[in-house]
């Protein structure tokens, strides 16, 4: 039998915590599947004495991940500390220099500074894993890297952020705002510690930026993704969309166009009989698209100890087995800096506004539309008990410029009453 593989573990948190259980719990099954032993040699966090539920007393102890990173017993640094900077570069980066392979959970990481790691790796010859670092327990990396490896990817698409996917769900499902499920989800602890990366779409954008360099062989560019949150999406949306057959999802999508990449992040409708509006809670959905394979569809727990760690023991596995893959399918040196796209592919869209409900109104709304090239598919006028009318547009596919041209001209009908919504409509 080979020798074993020796792992130093950073961060014994939800994830880290969960990965030790594994290795405990799993040892004769792994070594049968990889061939060799996989054993825990050194650990590292930042409070030695907190009980971690699970017996840590027989691996050695770092407080600074760097000195873990460097040890001579430790073949593969798994650093689950996270931040895109920090102790969890630092130690990354001195690893790979050390001659030691890296598995990691950390998007943010990746998705900042992804490209100059992989160059390092493989000026070291070593590799970076990150099954974990997006949708946790799903292995999209895997599935794109190795599954589809004989494909173009056309598109990529999904619900990336389980928290996000509670709140939608949950204002849906209990008719409440979007303030009462953002306190009751983080009175859950179903929130990062800073909430904002969740709901403000950054988490669920650094996964996308991840995909979108696996997929289409170009450099991670988190920059050039078009950025929402859920923030400003209301219970009236949600009721209105649901009403026309659709349910809003923050929904990550990334394209090669002839503008170039197209990476957006942001509130949209889907058809609620779709996969993706059918998806409830906390749970993540990847949608992909190749050429030859046409459309696949991935489903499960996108966080949570369990799904995390068994995505990162997929990556020990790879290693422990002798399986190699660069950084982002391809050598850092082959990925190429890809254009953003300056605008979005033409899509419908939805739209609500309140008008002054007198003669005429509507007409000006419409005029305004089809002059700036919009096109109506459907409409509809809710009773209302003040003088101004709830109204709602679907529209045909409209290029975004066109859109954007129309939202502008609405001002001067003199007939709306505060600010339009409008929300992409994705067909999928
Ligand atoms: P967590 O529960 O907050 O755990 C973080 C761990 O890192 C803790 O054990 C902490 O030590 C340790 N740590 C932080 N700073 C350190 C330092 N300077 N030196 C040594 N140790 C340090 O985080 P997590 O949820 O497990 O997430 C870990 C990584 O997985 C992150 O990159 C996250 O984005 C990613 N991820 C998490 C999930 C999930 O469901 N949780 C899903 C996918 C990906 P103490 O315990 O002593 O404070
Ligand atoms: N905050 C993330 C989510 C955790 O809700 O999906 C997993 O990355």
């Amino acid at each position: 039998m080979a020798d074993p593989l020796r792992l130093g573990i950073a961060g014994l948190g939800t994830v880290g915590a969960g990965v030790v259980k594994i290795v405990r719990q799993k040892a004769n099954l792994l070594g049968a599947r990889a061939g060799r032993e996989v054993v825990i040699s050194a650990v590292s966090a930042r409070s030695k004495s907190k009980d971690r539920g699970v017996n840590l007393s027989a691996y050695a102890w770092e407080d600074d991940p760097v000195k873990l990173a460097l040890r001579d017993d430790v073949d593969v640094f798994v650093e689950l500390m996270g931040g895109e900077d920090g102790p969890a570069k630092a130690a990354t980066e001195a690893a790979i220099k050390a001659g030691k392979d890296v598995v990691t959970a950390n998007k943010a990481m990746l998705a900042m500074h992804g490209q100059a790691l992989a160059e390092l790796a493989e000026e070291n010859n070593k590799v970076i894993r990150f099954e974990a670092a997006v949708a946790g327990g799903i292995p999209v990396i895997k599935a794109l890297t190795e599954g589809l490896a004989g494909n173009s990817i056309t598109r990529v698409m999904g619900v990336m952020n389980g928290s996000c996917n509670y709140i939608l769900t949950r204002m849906q499902s209990a008719g409440l705002t979007y303030e009462e499920v953002f306190a009751e989800a983080d009175g859950l602890g179903y929130l990062e510690a800073d909430p904002q990366l969740d709901v403000g779409g950054i988490d669920a954008a650094h996964k996308l930026a991840i995909l979108s360099s696996i997929a289409f062989g170009t450099q991670v560019n988190f920059a050039g993704i078009a950025l929402e949150g859920i923030e400003n999406v209301t219970i009236e949306d949600i009721n209105a969309a649901a009403d026309m057959g659709f349910k809003i999802k923050l929904l990550g999508s990334a394209q090669m166009t002839g503008r170039g990449l197209e990476q957006s992040m942001a509130p949209c409708l889907v058809p609620a009989t779709s996969p993706l509006g059918q998806l409830d809670g906390g749970t993540n959905m990847i949608v992909l698209e190749g050429d030859h394979v046409g459309q696949i569809v991935l489903r499960g727990a996108g966080a949570g100890e369990g799904p995390t760690a068994s995505a990162v023991m997929s990556d020990v596995m790879d290693l422990a087995r002798g399986i190699r893959l660069p950084t982002f399918g391809q050598p850092a040196a082959t990925l190429e800096k890809a254009k953003a796209a300056g605008s979005a592919a033409p899509a419908p869209y939805y739209l609500r506004m309140a008008l002054d409900d007198k003669p005429g109104a509507l007409a000006k709304v419409a005029t305004a539309l089809g002059d700036a090239g919009v096109s109506i598919d459907r409409m509809r006028q809710y009773d209302h008990a003040d003088a101004s009318a709830p109204v709602l547009i679907v529209t045909h596919t409209t290029s975004s410029e066109a859109l954007v041209a129309a939202l502008d001209a609405l001002p001067a009908t003199g007939v709306v009453n505060g600010a339009p919504v409008a929300l992409r409509i994705e067909q999928v």
